[in-house]
């Protein structure tokens, strides 16, 4: 069985086509990066809109087969910008209806976990999913993945390109971040904040540019909100973990391609005789392979959608998905 997946919920536009054993025959994307500012909605919905279908052609050529092979089209149908996912939903109707295959909506939170699943060895981890706008700390419990943390204001990805942006460093500015924190080791005073299982940013943030303002350098910054920020994550993880007795911890989303994050949560898993798993970088971020997995997984546990039951959903959450293929 052959499904094709289209990932759109943010700047990230991507096709990728995986088959039932969860090998990734194609993962392309291309990701808008704003000349200056933030994400306009409207402006990435264009940018998906435009690109989707070279991308579709793409991955079907990457894959080396026709797109009449394809058995499945799903789609990222929520959380996300409403313009972006109305614009990939559109292109999954068109193709699921031209190629006479069924059509699933996937939650996207949802999906970061289970392309986890499938590429790695973990089997019932606790994940955290760090990305741009999502902060969540995630575990499968009584037939459904549940969020067990999240942040209270901002996604520490946001918190990383803000902190960039503002200090004049392009788009995106975690990986940036990541290469000045490796130059420098003074731990400047940020704020901590951990409430039971949920984290909060934006007063990190806000301390971090007064800091800049009164000539601390964007080494000892940089390394600073890492140090500061990730620990704050490996306590909510461990809590969680805890809470739930798991012993598998899994990384999703774009931050997770953090080498001192990986370092910090593998330490804490092995620490409590756990183990850590991380999917390579390019299903770490928003991809079309995720969807495609995770409609697939759906599709073959019964799961079945009409057109009318694909609109899409900007405040899908992760605990409204009933999990019936696990
Ligand atoms: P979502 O829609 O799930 O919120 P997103 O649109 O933010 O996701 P992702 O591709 O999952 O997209 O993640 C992008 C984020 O990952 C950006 O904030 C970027 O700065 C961050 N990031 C990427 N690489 C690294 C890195 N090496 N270190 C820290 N942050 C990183
Ligand atoms: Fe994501």
């Amino acid at each position: 069985m052959l499904a094709l997946g289209i990932e759109g919920t943010a700047h990230t536009v991507g096709v990728g086509i995986v088959d039932e054993r969860c090998r990734i025959l194609a993962n392309v994307y291309d990701m808008l990066r704003p000349e200056k500012g933030g994400i306009h909605p409207r402006e990435a919905a264009n940018h998906h809109a435009e690109l989707v279908v070279p991308l579709i052609a793409k991955s079907a050529g990457v894959a080396g087969i026709e797109l009449h092979d394809l058995d499945l089209i799903a789609f990222s149908q929520g959380p996300g910008l409403g313009p972006c996912l109305r614009t990939v939903a559109t292109a999954a109707r068109a193709l699921a209806l031209s190629l006479d295959v069924p059509i699933l909506g996937v939650n996207h939170c949802v999906a970061h976990l289970e392309i986890g699943r499938g590429v790695t060895d973990a089997k019932d981890p606790v994940l955290l999913y760090v990305s741009g706008g999502n902060t969540q700390v995630i575990a499968f419990a009584r037939g459904r993945y549940r969020v067990f943390g999240e942040t209270l204001d901002i996604g520490i990805g946001n918190l990383l390109d803000k902190f960039a942006r503002e200090c004049g460093l392009a788009f995106p500015g975690g990986p940036i971040l990541e290469n000045l924190a490796l130059q420098r080791s003074r731990l400047l005073p940020l704020p901590y904040s951990v409430k039971g299982m949920d984290v909060a940013f934006s007063g990190m943030l806000t301390a971090a540019l007064a800091l800049r303002t009164h000539g601390a350098s964007l080494e000892d910054l940089a390394f600073s909100i890492q140090e500061v920020a990730f620990a704050m994550l490996t306590e909510v993880t461990e809590r969680a973990m805890a809470h739930v007795d798991k012993e598998e911890v899994l990384l999703g989303g774009g931050v997770a391609r953090n080498r001192r994050l990986q370092e910090m949560v593998g330490r804490m898993a092995s620490d409590r005789g756990a183990t850590m798993f991380v999917p390579p970088g390019d299903l770490c971020i928003d991809n079309g392979a995720m969807i495609a997995w995770t409609g697939l997984e759906m599709h073959r546990a019964g799961v079945r959608m009409t057109i009318r039951g694909t609109t899409v959903d900007q405040r899908y959450r992760t605990d409204e998905v009933s999990v019936t293929w696990r």
